[in-house]
This record gives structure tokens, sequence and C-alpha cells, in this order.
């Protein structure tokens, strides 16, 4: 593995390496395909996509992270998408009335950028250089995968999970439309087995959850846990938690002008869902925006899984979290 790091400390802007010489490393490790056709890699002892993994190693190796930074963290399909457009209305909510916002005509995913995609990925749009401060970025790595910058710095990270059944649930309609084939039941029972055995994008899932809870236990005011269950319950009370956090609390006139009713309509699902671009655009691969919108609830994992596949995920949980404190609601 030295030999990828090596390569990207010496060549590129950022540090990329030439797509023979990743082919090269590649070869060198272990390899799972999901059965829509995604490699996924094991670095490190986690599983990475083979389409990021330029943009994941050479952020890790030339991020420096900014104490003013706000890191937007997630395991796939937990609600980006959702956390994106929060923030993003947060921190701008003097910039522009709701009504001229830009998440009215922009896809969440375009106004905050993943770094080992957009910023340190194959095709990057944005330098990191030309981000107004504060800056707000977001990223699926790790916890223990971290540039050691951001470790290091005071930048805070808001990190949202969801349970891992709606989270599985989610990625395999994901997967679907990303590779355009149908949705085919016959699959699950194997892709269940994948994501059980820790075989899924940037998982395994636990040790992702896992890491980031025991951080936020360490340094709340760092790094500010958040679930997409208890976002769902009880939407007010989290957008409040996390606008202080950002350092942007509610101020009580907001509260009694009905700001934060506002900016939780403005990002609630059935609003984003119906607008132009995510309805009917495309993002810069070719992807419809409408990929990230399907249902936004809490147990649909119900319409696809076994009583089974509910047991084995519950002690799965029981043996993983013991101890931790963790646990999901599931419905
Ligand atoms: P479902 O597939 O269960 O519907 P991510 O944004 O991390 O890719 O996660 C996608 C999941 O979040 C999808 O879940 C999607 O429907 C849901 N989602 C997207 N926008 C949302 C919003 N504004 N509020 C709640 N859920 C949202």
């Amino acid at each position: 593995m030295e030999k990828l790091k090596e390569s990207c400390q010496t060549c590129g802007d950022y540090g990329r390496m030439s797509e023979e010489e990743m082919e090269e490393v590649l070869k060198t490790l272990p390899m799972e395909k999901i059965p829509e056709g995604f490699d996924l890699y094991f670095y490190e002892g986690r599983w990475y996509p083979s389409i990021f993994f330029h943009g994941i190693i050479s952020f890790q190796q030339h991020f420096k992270a900014q104490d003013a930074d706000l890191i937007l963290i997630t395991f796939p399909k937990s609600g980006t998408t959702w956390l994106k457009a929060l923030a993003f209305t947060i921190e701008n909510r003097k910039n522009y009335p709701f009504s001229e916002s830009p998440l009215l005509t922009t896809n969440p995913h375009d106004l905050i950028l993943f770094l080992e995609d957009e910023i340190y990925g194959k095709n990057p749009i944005l330098k990191l250089e030309d981000l107004p401060s504060p800056r707000v970025l977001a990223t699926h790595m790790p916890h223990s995968a971290l540039p050691t910058s951001m470790k290091e710095s005071n930048c805070r990270v808001v990190y949202m999970c969801r349970n891992p059944l709606d989270v599985f649930i989610s990625f395999r309609h994901f997967a679907i439309t990303l590779s355009n084939t149908p949705f085919d039941p016959s699959l699950i029972e194997e892709c269940f087995d994948m994501f059980c055995r820790g075989v899924s994008i940037y998982g395994p899932f636990w040790d992702h959850v896992l890491e980031y809870w025991k951080a936020s236990r360490e340094r709340p005011d760092k790094v500010l846990f958040l679930k997409y269950e208890d976002m769902k319950e009880d939407p007010i009370s989290h957008c409040k938690v996390l606008a202080k956090f950002m350092g942007l609390p509610f101020s009580v006139e907001e509260e009694s002008q009905g700001v934060i009713e506002e900016v939780l309509k403005l990002c609630s699902f059935d609003n984003l869902k119906d607008l132009e671009v995510n309805k009917n655009e495309k993002n810069r691969n070719g992807h419809p925006y409408s990929m990230f919108f399907r249902k936004g609830e809490v147990g649909d994992w119900a319409n696809f899984l076994t009583p089974s596949m509910l047991e084995r995920m519950n002690k799965l949980m029981e043996e993983k979290f013991a101890g931790s404190g963790l646990n999901f609601k599931f419905s």
C-alpha cells in the first residue's frame, strides 16, 4: 500500500495517479462486486468504490482542514441530501429570502460538494482555495480514514446516520438507478449477506457509525451525531441543535417568526422532490437528481426484508454495539 501513498504524493495537482498506476494498485487489493456492477476494494479495513479511489487517497493525503471548516459526514443513503439542504439553508438564511434560495433551482449535492469526488476526485470541479470561509464540505469517509489535519484541527463535523435496514434498502434502489437495471428482488438475499459481512460502500456500516459515535462522545463540541429517525420524529429540535452547533443559533425573534419551520419546509422531502431541478434534471455524470429522492420514510425496509433478515440484523447490532449505548429505531 505504500506504493499507493507514494504515487499520490508525487503526481498531479492534488496527487492524482494515472489510470494505469491506479489499475496496478487496485489489482493488489481484495475486491468484491456488487451485483449491479460496482467494484468495492478493501483498503485499510474499509470497502471503497473504485470510482472514488483517486479522490479518497488524494483527499487523505492533501486536505488541510481549517478551524472554521464544517464537514458533513454520512454513511451513504443515510440522509446526506437532506443534511446538505439543511446546512446550506441554515448557513445562508440571511443571504437570501427563502423564496429565492438557490436550493429551489440547484440540487443540494451541487451546493455542498463531496471532498473525495468533486474536489479531489478524477474530474474536480472546484479548487478549495476558491471557496469562501467558513467552508462547508461533505464526505462519506470513515473517521479512522480522515486526513490527519481534520483530526488535529478544530474543524466541526456533523455526522448523520440511519438504521442499517433502511440504509440497505435505500442503497439497493440507488444502485439499480445508477446502473440502469430493473429492481431484482432475487438479489436481495445475496446483497443483504454482503452488507451483514461488512461489504458495503464505505462499510462496514458498524465501524462507520461507531467511530463517529465515539468521536462525538469524546469531542461533543466538535462532532455532532445525528440520526435520520430522530430528525424525522422531531425536526424542529434537531434543526435548532444543528444551527447551534454550526455557530448560527436561531434567535428568539427568528423562532417567533417561524424561521425554523421555513427552513424545514424548504428542505423537506416533499418540497425538494417536486422541484423542477430534482424532478427532471441530471447531474454532471448524466444521472437523474430524482435518484436522491425516493420515499424518505422510516421503516420502508419492512416491504422488502424477511423476519429472519431482521433477526440477523438485530443480533449483529447487539454484538457490534454492545456497551456503546448506540442503537437504532427501525420503524
Ligand atoms: P429512501 O431511499 O429510503 O427514500 P442520501 O441523501 O444519503 O443519498 O440518502 C437518500 C435517502 O434520503 C433516500 O431514502 C431519500 O429518499 C431520502 N431523502 C432525500 N431527501 C430527503 C429529505 N429532504 N428529507 C428526508 N429524506 C430525504
